[in-house]
């Protein structure tokens, strides 16, 4: 596995299996130290069982299971994200999303979920690192007819220019934290920006409010507990927004995957971000914050509506999106 030297690194060699040697239950001082708001940043709408043939649950431990499906069962939302990207772009340019670029994109389940959308549908994945790319290929592009065709990847630098203009980029997860700097952010936000359709959107995702700042860990239940996914935020520096998170597993049988993923980010706020993005010539930044959930006042809703000013609560997600 490839540590890329400029962050937000896949590290599966580095990822420790802990199995223990007691009862196996769950330790409950692995709790979330502090719980908040928690408006989606944990999307979890892709809800897919863990059974085998004939309905039996099959009992996954930190030696069985495969971190890349467990990330994309945590983390990715792919539905949620391509309704959002494909309305908001007919919204702003009045006429369909065609050709979409996914940066950082590992697995690619975002261009996936685009490409089985529509047949005249094509994609472009750039990403540094060839092993969630293979597994991306094999696991979520077997179903979507004429992928070959409509898809290529990328083994390259986002910086990189597409084969063709795209009418969508997007940088999701929070990918662009890997770039520490500002004058990196900025040159990579100037890339975009030459790449797009004339009439292109910048797409990333972005979260904040100060539970984000806090060093914690958050856990949630995926799958009806087929296993615990583990939030790690592991420093944070206010004097230059350094930020270092990463992702457990934890099982049933008491076995965790430590560290099976980490990241080594800054963690970069909105107005700031809009300012840089302002900075590489985009003509209009527009926030977009996901409501809450009117039965639970800690999740969210997974519905992202403009809002220029956002609403002041402890844990926030949402969109920017970038006209050029
Ligand atoms: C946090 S993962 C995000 C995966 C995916 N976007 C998702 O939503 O699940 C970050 C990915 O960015 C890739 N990466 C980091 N720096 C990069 C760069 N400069 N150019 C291309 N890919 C990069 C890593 O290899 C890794 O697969």
């Amino acid at each position: 596995m490839t540590q890329q030297s400029n962050g937000a690194a896949l590290t599966p060699d580095e990822a420790t299996i802990t199995i223990p040697t007691g009862t196996g239950s769950m330790d409950s001082s692995s709790e979330p130290k502090q719980k908040g708001k928690n408006k989606g940043k944990n999307k979890n709408k892709n809800k897919r069982r863990n059974k085998l043939k004939g309905g039996k649950k099959r009992r996954l431990t930190a030696k069985t299971a495969d971190r890349l499906d467990l990330y994309q069962r945590s983390v990715n939302s792919p539905e949620t994200d391509v309704d959002f990207a494909t309305r908001v772009f007919k919204e702003l340019r009045e006429r369909p999303l065609r050709h979409f670029r996914e940066d950082f994109c590992g697995t690619a389940a975002m261009t996936a979920e685009f490409l089985s959308r529509d047949t005249r549908n094509t994609a472009e994945g750039f990403d540094l690192d060839s092993v969630p790319v293979e597994w991306g290929k094999l696991h979520n592009f077997g179903s979507v007819s004429d992928g070959d065709a409509r898809m290529t990847f990328h083994l390259a630098d986002v910086r990189d220019p597409a084969d063709k203009r795209p009418d969508m980029t997007v940088a999701q997860n929070f990918s662009y934290f890997c770039f520490k700097e500002r004058e990196e952010l900025l040159n990579y936000f100037r890339s975009i920006h030459r790449d797009l359709a004339a009439d292109g959107i910048f797409l990333m995702d972005i979260y904040g409010g100060p539970d984000a700042l806090m060093e914690q860990e958050e856990e949630r239940e995926i799958d009806d507990d087929a296993f615990t996914y583990v939030w790690d935020q592991v420093e944070y520096w206010p004097g230059t927004g350094e930020y270092k998170c990463a992702i457990h597993f934890r099982f049933s049988d008491g076995s965790e995957m430590t560290n099976a993923f980490t990241y080594d980010w800054r963690l970069w706020g909105l107005p700031e971000l809009k300012d840089v993005l302002y900075d590489a010539g985009f003509e209009t930044v527009r926030p977009y914050f996901e409501g809450t959930d009117e039965d639970d006042e800690e999740e969210g809703n997974g519905e992202f509506d403009f809002d220029e000013k956002g609403e002041n609560c402890i844990a926030w997600i949402g969109y920017l999106v970038a006209l050029k």
